[in-house]
Parts: C-alpha cells; structure tokens; sequence
C-alpha cells in the first residue's frame, strides 16, 4: 500500500524555514520511492526467481524498500518533535534519564555525544529486551537500529539536516535542536509504551 508524505508546518527554532522546506523535499522523496519499490515488487514475476545475494533487482527493491520507509519514518518522527515554542521535559522522561542516566544532564552529555558520532541519526530508545532507555546511534536509515526499540527522540545529524544554517558548526544546530525539543511529543510516545 502507498504512504501518503504528512505536510509539516514549519515549526522550529532550531533551522531556518528554507533549510525546513529543502529538508522536506527530501522527506517526500523517501516516501515517494517507497510507493515506487513497492509497485515494482508487485508487476515483474521474473523478480523472484532471479532472485540473489550478490546481486538481483529484486535485492536491490528490497534493500531500498527499508532504506526508503526508514528515511521517511525516521523524517516523520525528526518534524513531529521539534518545535518553535521552547518547552520543558515531561516528568515521564525526567523519571526514565533519572533511572538510566542518573539525571536529565547526564543524558543530554551521552545524546550529544552520539549525535557527534553518527553519521545519520541519533535516536533515545526503550529497548524492550533490557527495558532500558538509551541513546543509539544510525550511520544510515537503515543500520544501527535495535530491533524493536522504540523510538522516544529522533535528531537528524546528517550534513543536509543543519549545513545551510551552520556551516560545519554540528554542535551548535545540536545545541539549537536540543532548545527546540517538543516534548510533549516526547512524552506523548512514552506514554503509548509500558516503561
Ligand atoms: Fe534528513
């Protein structure tokens, strides 16, 4: 089935509403080359039988069929918890970096520090298997992920997400996303989870 791109406001402080507008133009064209890969999966009967490892169209739709939904739901949750109004964290997610972190500071120094790591994404998760909060970090849409983590916060650290706006400067669009948090979404997304 086609997923239809969700139309963002522009709604942050953290980058400027032409970086945003760029930013979303890429969103739309994961979602777009998802509808694409799955309609193609459905109309060449050749694609199964020839299928393999090394190299096979039908490998190369399924590899870009998880890379193109992890681009577009990862965008999705990125927009959906940022804001232009500042707000302060929940007490739901004060309690959990509390527990796991030893205070919201504390998970902010290890956030930034996977965000300075990733190439990709830096995404706070419930993993399910330890029932721990923690930071995990994403090289691309769709390697680093655990699986079955739920995700609480997404910050987009690739170059495209900040460069127009800062330069190589990635600590101070960090330093801006963290400002611009939404975290009544935030909590909105534990609040749907057994923590
Ligand atoms: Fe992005």
């Amino acid at each position: 089935m086609a997923i239809k791109p969700i139309e963002f406001p522009y709604d942050t402080s953290a980058v400027t509403e032409r970086l945003f507008k760029e930013h979303m133009s890429l969103y739309r064209g994961y979602c777009e080359k998802f509808n694409e890969i799955t309609a193609r999966l459905g109309e060449d009967p050749k694609l199964r039988p020839e299928a393999n490892k090394t190299y096979s169209r039908y490998r190369g739709l399924k590899r870009g069929e998880s890379f193109s939904m992890g681009g577009a739901l990862l965008h999705e949750l990125y927009f959906q918890n940022m804001v232009n109004s500042p707000e302060q964290p929940g007490a739901l997610f004060n309690t959990l970096t509390k527990k796991y972190y030893g205070g919201f500071g504390n998970w902010a120094v290890d956030f930034a520090a996977c965000a300075k790591s990733a190439r990709g994404w830096c995404v706070t998760v419930m993993e399910q298997r330890s029932g721990t909060v923690r930071n995990i970090l994403m090289d691309s849409h769709d390697e680093g992920l655990i699986i079955g983590a739920y995700p609480i916060l997404v910050a987009d650290v690739y170059e495209h997400a900040y460069f127009m706006d800062y330069g190589a400067n990635a600590a101070a669009y960090l330093g801006r996303f963290i400002e611009s948090v939404k975290w009544s979404a935030v909590d909105a997304r534990l609040s749907r989870i057994k923590t």
